[in-house]
């Protein structure tokens, strides 16, 4: 009960009316799944729970990248009362195991033999001083578009692999009366965009800048050239991008207000569940120059130290099923993303999903699999927030050009870290 002591009456009534609801064999999620095509893959979860007999009890907190839902969780941990599992990524997962926050998962993952099947790079996250703590759902990855196949072939021009084809097909666009690119002007999705531009100067580039954190790549000629490549793309947006979700730019593309969106593969998502089917009615690919290197990042359920031990073993169940092969591939079907383990089949997979397993097996194989800075893979909170001020600076036009930037950029880092 001490726990209560600290306690606003706010809080306490909040943590009395939860424990009300929840029964001991539920599971209550908090997570950032509210789109379309993101609710009908949650739909596939919670479906595969409650066959199992484990129920549900749902905490959607809205916004794309999960700022949003950070800031609930921290709330709801601050009263004493964690839920049950929580949608994380990357760095976010390994602060709260730090905090002693989360739970431990080690029987579930020795008895099913998780360290054999899960890359490497999600174990990075799943697993804190050797401790399996969170079950990855999916690999997701950032440096995808998403066009409208009619507006590309309108064109004229095939798909873009290189700047140079990209700005063709863009100005063709514009001709043609469409707006060329669309985008939603929040910072993880102007951050969404920079780590292919960031990509697109070299994979060894990236690693040093986003992933070394190197002063001298931070600030010096290829993040400048990114940079103006990111003041060039602005001027393909609409007038009315500001604060725009990113599911609504899906739409724009989808009902052919647009011809493309940079966008994670979560934007397939949106796609799909407006009935498209990719080749026919949108291609996706690579951003031109950067096939063969991928930046991802994993959908986690971050598993909270709860007490009980119904609730404890509901949150056993939750991972067992969240790691099952057959599962695995019936969520990310419908998701966008790939499968989280090595040893699950692409045959259900389109053909997106087939290009996204595939070059992520070739990326992992060749070094060039690296975490994405806007999606909190490449670095801790801190350093990932000061990025997102100077990129969206950059796209609101507030650097003369892009070397002014990545000075501003280096700069930010250094002081976050
Ligand atoms: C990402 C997350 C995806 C998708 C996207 C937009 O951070 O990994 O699953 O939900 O945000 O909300």
């Amino acid at each position: 009960m001490r726990a209560y002591l600290g306690m606003t009456m706010k809080a306490a009534a909040v943590l009395a009316m939860t424990t009300s609801i929840a029964k001991a064999e539920d599971v209550e999620v908090l997570h950032w799944w509210t789109s379309g095509g993101e609710a009908a893959a949650l739909n596939v979860l919670k479906e595969d729970l409650a066959a199992k007999g484990i129920g549900w009890v749902d905490m959607p907190v809205a916004g794309g990248g999960g700022e949003a839902a950070m800031t609930a969780l921290r709330a709801r941990v601050t009263a004493g009362n964690p839920p049950t599992a929580v949608q994380m990524l990357g760095f976010d997962i390994q602060d709260w195991a730090a905090e002693g926050a989360l739970g431990n998962l080690d029987d579930v993952a020795t008895a099913e033999g998780w360290d054999a099947v899960i890359p490497e790079a999600l174990q990075r996250f799943s697993k804190y001083d050797g401790h399996w703590i969170a079950a990855p759902v999916n690999v997701h990855s950032t440096n995808w578009v998403w066009i409208n196949k009619a507006a590309l072939d309108a064109t004229g021009l095939g798909e873009p692999k290189s700047w140079d084809e990209l700005v063709a097909v863009l100005d063709k666009m514009k001709e043609a009366g469409i707006t060329p690119v669309a985008h939603g002007g929040q910072p993880w999705q102007d951050a969404t965009i920079f780590d292919a531009l960031v990509l697109a100067e070299g994979a060894d580039f990236y690693k040093a800048a986003f992933i070394d954190l190197d002063p001298a790549a931070l600030g010096g000629e290829k993040m400048a050239a990114a940079f103006d490549h990111l003041i060039k793309l602005r001027s393909y947006m609409d007038d009315n991008f500001s604060g725009r979700d990113w599911n609504l730019a899906s739409s724009m593309v989808i009902n052919g207000e647009a011809g493309m969106q940079f966008m994670g593969d979560w934007a397939k998502g949106e796609f799909l569940k407006a009935g498209k089917v990719p080749g026919t009615d949108f291609v996706c690919i690579r951003f031109p120059g950067t096939q063969g290197a991928v930046t991802f990042n994993s959908d986690q359920f971050a598993m909270f130290a709860v007490q009980g031990d119904a609730k404890i073993a509901a949150q056993k169940a939750m991972a067992t099923a969240i790691e099952s092969p057959t599962f695995q591939s019936a969520f990310n079907v419908v998701k966008g993303s790939v499968p989280a383990r090595t040893d699950v089949p692409d045959t259900a997979f389109d053909d997106c999903g087939k290009k996204g397993m595939k070059d992520l097996a070739e990326a992992s194989a060749a070094g060039t699999l690296f975490g994405s800075m806007a999606h909190g893979h490449g670095a801790p909170a801190s350093v990932k927030n000061a990025t997102y001020d100077v990129i969206t600076a950059a796209v609101n036009g507030q650097y003369a050009d892009g070397a002014a930037a990545a000075k501003a950029l280096a700069e930010a880092v250094a002081a976050a870290q």
